[in-house]
């Protein structure tokens, strides 16, 4: 289903003044639970947080069990406030990949009609997911 709509809400949430690109995340656990992130940034740039992992970092606090994490749903936009098409990042394909087992669709919003699906596999190959 499209989460298009509480994507775009939640953008309102972002805290991005450094960038002005903001980033708002669902995620949904097998189990139908939802979570939600946007990006928060710092002055001291490093520290900034993803709005993917933000999602996923929330759904691990609140108990999803490693494996467990289904869809990841992407909105973001530009420094000129246009939509954005925004794969994860290196670190955000990572966490997903773990906390799916590889098994997690992305969904990435180009506006509420166009989305772009890929799989956690596909965008980070032979992940490194165990220490098993
Ligand atoms: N960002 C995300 O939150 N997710 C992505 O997939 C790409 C990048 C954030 C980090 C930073 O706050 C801003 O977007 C610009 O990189």
């Amino acid at each position: 289903m499209s989460y298009f709509d509480e994507l775009e809400r939640l953008l309102e949430n972002s805290y991005s003044p450094f960038s002005h690109f903001s980033v708002a995340s669902i995620v949904v656990t097998k189990s139908g639970n939802i979570y939600r992130g946007v990006n928060v940034e710092s002055v001291a740039y490093p520290t900034t947080i993803c709005a993917e992992r933000n999602a996923i970092f929330s759904a691990v606090t609140d108990g999803t069990k490693v494996g467990e994490v289904s869809e990841v749903h992407i909105l973001a936009r530009d420094t000129k406030g246009e939509l954005f098409g925004a794969t994860p990042c290196g670190s955000c394909r990572q966490v997903i990949a773990e906390q799916s087992l590889n098994r997690a669709t992305i969904y990435v919003y180009h506006s509420s009609k166009d989305i772009t699906t890929y799989s956690i596999s596909e965008l980070l190959p032979d992940a490194f997911v165990s220490l098993e």
